[in-house]
């Protein structure tokens, strides 16, 4: 999954512990714990973009990432924390 993320430039923008210009990977897993609909809600985010959670900065879309994908990577970020 960390491939794959990096294949994906996520780690442009995102770090495990600390805030790039995107949130950490773990204070995403953390705000979103006990979340059952937190996957497949932030899976759409990250394919087709968004804003406003964590601040002004957006989040492209990533178009290129499979739904089966960007959900695995999801779940790979919320497990981040735990
Ligand atoms: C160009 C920079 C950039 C890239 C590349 C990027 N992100 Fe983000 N990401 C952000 C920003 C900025 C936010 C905060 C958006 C907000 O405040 O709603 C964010 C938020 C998130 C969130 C939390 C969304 C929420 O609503 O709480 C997740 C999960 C996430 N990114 C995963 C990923 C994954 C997985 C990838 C790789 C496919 C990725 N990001 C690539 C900038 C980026």
């Amino acid at each position: 999954m960390q491939a794959l993320a990096e294949k994906s430039g996520c780690f442009s923008c995102h770090s495990m512990q600390t805030k790039v210009v995107g949130p950490a990977f773990a204070d995403v897993a953390a705000k979103y714990k006990g979340d059952a609909d937190a996957p497949a809600r932030l899976a759409q985010k990250v394919r087709e973009g968004g804003k406003g959670t964590w601040g002004r900065i957006p989040m492209p879309p990533h178009p290129n990432l499979k739904e089966d994908e960007a959900l695995a990577l999801v779940n790979w970020v919320l497990g981040a924390g735990s």
